[in-house]
């Protein structure tokens, strides 16, 4: 039995079966790089779905949360620390929001968000029943969350879910100005939608969010989970679109692989926040603040950012000579290191085909080839990751046209 085998036998007994894994056990990464089990060296350009954003073995990284294990990990939110005022700061900087509330994962962020807006219509005295959310969506698995994803796959074992949520196709302006309404509590979107395909939101969507928000009083949340933190090439690519959400959801990125989310709240809706209204045993501990402050001088001191930028107009540039040469490639759509590739047919045989080549990507909205590879990849790193994926798509493709 090879190890990989082993380790599939011991989980196929005793794990809950949710997911359905790649035959792949990894053991060890190194930059851009992952290695599994049998010593076979992988491409990584998924980052564990948009996590491992300073890569794998990050030698800052690791000695931060060596470091921080050897002093102090934990001590709840019952007393204080020094890191976490000192991370909240650093995002207000970064996003224009004045506060942030600290949890372990992107559907946390989200649940906190949408708790927070029920709470400022409450404190107002005036109960809007209504959130507004977008087709294609998604948010995450915790019943809030859940509510205002899309999906019927997800949503539909575990309803009810919450009520007076609507849902509007993504970029179209009437639609969503027709639906938002003075009953609207909020809108929630995500600046690029990722698990729905790599959708950006267009700036004309963009603007009539801004307008029916200004017409009816209605928050803006923006789900920056997975484009947030400059994955896009900004640092929130609500900026980019101009827009001034009162809530922000983070997560993946900002710990670099160590489970930290945030909500970002504005000054307004943070004043209507009391003592005890929410709260979270592990929320914004040393280990991970120290994490994410450690992210944080990457992305900003560490010049991330500009690269992300340089490095992801190549990366566009070697995707749409890559979807010139593939006619199963319809389309190319995203910005700075988030991309899919939308297929013709169903993108479930180009997974094994990449590892196979020592390239890891993702399937996602069936059609979608999802690349978000880590933040810190070169240009020579990302020709070397899309000459394996060219050649598996040139695999998949032959056996398509050949009817295999
Ligand atoms: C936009 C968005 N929001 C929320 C989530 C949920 O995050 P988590 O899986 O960390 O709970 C995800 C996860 O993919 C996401 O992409």
């Amino acid at each position: 039995m090879t190890r990989v085998d082993d380790i599939q036998t011991r989980e196929a007994r005793h794990v809950l079966q949710l997911y359905r894994r790649a035959p792949v056990a990894f053991v060890r990464g190194d930059g851009v790089r992952l290695y599994d089990a049998d010593g076979r060296e992988y491409i990584d350009l998924l980052s564990g779905i948009g996590v491992a954003s300073l890569g794998h073995a990050h030698p800052r990284l690791a000695r931060a949360v060596a470091e921080q294990a050897g002093t102090l990990l934990h001590t709840s939110n019952l007393f204080y620390h020094p890191l976490q005022g000192a991370l909240a700061e650093r995002l207000a900087n970064l996003s224009g929001l004045e506060r942030a509330f600290f949890c372990n994962s992107g559907t946390e962020a989200v649940e906190a968000c949408l708790k927070f807006a029920r709470r400022y219509w409450y404190t107002r005295g005036d109960a809007r029943p209504e959130i507004i959310a977008l087709e294609e969506s998604f948010h995450g698995r915790t019943f809030g969350s859940l509510s205002v994803t899309s999906d019927e796959h997800y949503r539909a074992p575990f309803a009810p879910l919450l009520s007076g949520v609507k849902f509007v196709p993504v970029n179209d302006p009437e639609a969503l100005l027709a639906a938002v309404s003075p009953a609207t509590a909020a809108i929630i979107a995500e600046p690029v939608q990722g698990e729905g395909g790599i959708r950006p939101l267009t700036p004309a969507f963009a603007n009539a969010m801004t307008e029916a928000c200004a017409r009816t009083g209605a928050l803006l949340i923006a789900d920056e989970v997975q484009s947030g933190l400059g994955r896009t090439g900004y640092p929130f690519y609500f900026a980019a679109l101009g827009l001034k959400p009162h809530l922000v959801a983070i997560g993946k990125a900002l710990g670099g692989g160590v489970p930290v989310g945030a909500a970002l709240i504005n000054d307004e809706v943070a004043k209507t926040i009391a003592f005890g209204d929410h709260g979270s045993t592990y929320g914004g501990n040393l280990l991970a603040c120290r994490a994410a402050l450690c992210f944080l001088d990457e992305l900003v001191g560490g010049g991330l950012l500009a690269s992300v930028g340089r490095v992801g107009r190549h990366f566009e540039g070697r995707l749409r000579a890559l979807a010139a040469a593939h006619p199963i490639v319809r389309e190319v759509r995203g910005t700075g290191l988030m991309w899919g590739l939308e297929l013709t047919r169903d993108a479930a045989a180009i997974v094994p085909a990449a590892l196979e080549r020592g390239v890891v990507v993702n399937r996602t909205a069936e059609r979608v080839v999802r690349l978000l590879p880590p933040l810190i990849i070169t240009e020579a790193e990302v020709d070397e990751g899309l000459d394996r994926l060219d050649a598996a798509i040139g695999v998949v493709e032959t056996q398509t046209s050949s009817g295999a």
